[in-house]
C-alpha cells in the first residue's frame, strides 16, 4: 500500500493532508456546546468515543449505530484520500457536536479554550502506548511505515512520530487541565474500574443515567464487544488504508503488553529517558504497569 506523507508543522510531524490544510484547521471555530475528545494516538481514543456516544444516547446502543465510530466524531486534523476531511465534515455537522483531536494542546485551535469547549483527555502509559502505537502504523496507510521495532522505538523516544512526543502531549495537556474545563482520565483506570471512570464522564457531560443505562455502556464498551462491533473496530474504513490482517486495530486492549516487546536493555533506556523528561511534572501513571 502507498503510505502517506508526513512534514512539520510547529515543530510536531503531521500527516502531509492535515499540514496542506493547516491555516483552515487553526482558524476552526469551535461552538460553546462542542466536546472535544482528545487523546494522543492509540491511547483509548475509539472506546472513550464509544462510551461518550452511549452515554449521549442514555445506553442505547440502536441509536450507536448511525455510522462508524470514525464518521460519527469527525477527527479535526485528519484527512486521508477517499475519506471526507474531518474539518469538513465537523463544519457540516449540527450542534452539539462531539468533535475528536490528537493535537498537542498548543497546536489545537485557540478557539476551543476560547469558547470554553468541554475537554475529555483521555492517557495512556507511554510503553503500552507505544507498542499499541507501533502496531497501528504497520496497518494504517495513513501514516508512515514505521520500520523496525527497534527503530520505530528510537523515533518514539525522540518525538519523531506524527503528533509528536508523547511525553510533551500528556503533560501539555495535564498543565491545561486546571483552567479549563478538561477531564483528565486514565486507560489503565478505565480498564480497573470502568463503572467509576464512565460515570465520571457521565457526570462531566451533564448527564443522569441510572444503574441499569450504565451497565449496558460497560457491556457494549468492553474490549470483547466492541472488537465485534463493526461501528466501533474501524473494519468499515477501505482495506486499501487499514489492513487489520496485519494487525487488527482492536489488538488487545490490556495494560502491561509492552513486556512482550520490550527488551531489558530498551526498558532501562526507556526509563532513564522518561526520567528526565517527565521530571519536576506532577503526572503520574498507574506503577503496577
Ligand atoms: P492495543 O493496540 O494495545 O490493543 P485508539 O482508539 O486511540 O486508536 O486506541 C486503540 C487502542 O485502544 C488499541 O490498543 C485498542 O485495542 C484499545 N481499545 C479500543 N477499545 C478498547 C476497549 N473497549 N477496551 C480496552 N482497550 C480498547
Amino acid at each position: 500500500n502507498e503510505r502517506i506523507d508526513v512534514d512539520y508543522i510547529k515543530g510536531i510531524l503531521q500527516p502531509t493532508p492535515t499540514c496542506a490544510i493547516w491555516d483552515e484547521i487553526w482558524n476552526f471555530q469551535a461552538k460553546p456546546d462542542d466536546l472535544l475528545i482528545s487523546t494522543y494516538p492509540k491511547a483509548g481514543t475509539t472506546w472513550t468515543q464509544e462510551i461518550v456516544d452511549m452515554i449521549e444516547n442514555d445506553g442505547n446502543i440502536e441509536k450507536c449505530k448511525r455510522a462508524p465510530t470514525h464518521l460519527r466524531f469527525p477527527f479535526i486534523e485528519w484527512i486521508v484520500p477517499s475519506i471526507p476531511s474531518g474539518l469538513a465534515q465537523a463544519n457540516a455537522m449540527p450542534s452539539p457536536r462531539t468533535l475528536k483531536t490528537h493535537l498537542p494542546i498548543q497546536l489545537l485551535p485557540p478557539s476551543f479554550l476560547e469558547k470554553g469547549c468541554k475537554i475529555i483527555y483521555m492517557a495512556r502509559n507511554a510503553k503500552d502506548n507505544l507498542v499499541s502505537y507501533y502496531h497501528f502504523q504497520k496497518m494504517n496507510a495513513a501514516l508512515p511505515d514505521p520500520g523496525t521495532w527497534e527503530e520505530y522505538f528510537e523515533d518514539f523516544l525522540e518525538g519523531k512520530v506524527c503528533w509528536g512526543s508523547w511525553h510533551d502531549h500528556v503533560k501539555g495537556w495535564w498543565d491545561a487541565k486546571d483552567k479549563y474545563p478538561i477531564l483528565y482520565l486514565f486507560y489503565e483506570d478505565m480498564k480497573k474500574s470502568p463503572k467509576c471512570e464512565i460515570r465520571k464522564i457521565m457526570e462531566f457531560m451533564g448527564k443522569n443515567l441510572d444503574e441499569d443505562a450504565l451497565d449496558k455502556i460497560i457491556y457494549h464498551t468492553s474490549f470483547d464487544i466492541m472488537k465485534k462491533n463493526p461501528m466501533a473496530n474501524y473494519t468499515s474504513v477501505p482495506g486499501e488504508i487499514m489492513d487489520h490482517s496485519v494487525s487488527p486495530f482492536m489488538r488487545k486492549g490490556s495494560v502491561g503488553d509492552w513486556k512482550s516487546y520490550f527488551t531489558v536493555a530498551q526498558n532501562e533506556r526507556f526509563d532513564k529517558d522518561y526520567k528526565k523528561k517527565m521530571m519536576g511534572t506532577t503526572l503520574t501513571f498507574c506503577s503496577s504497569v
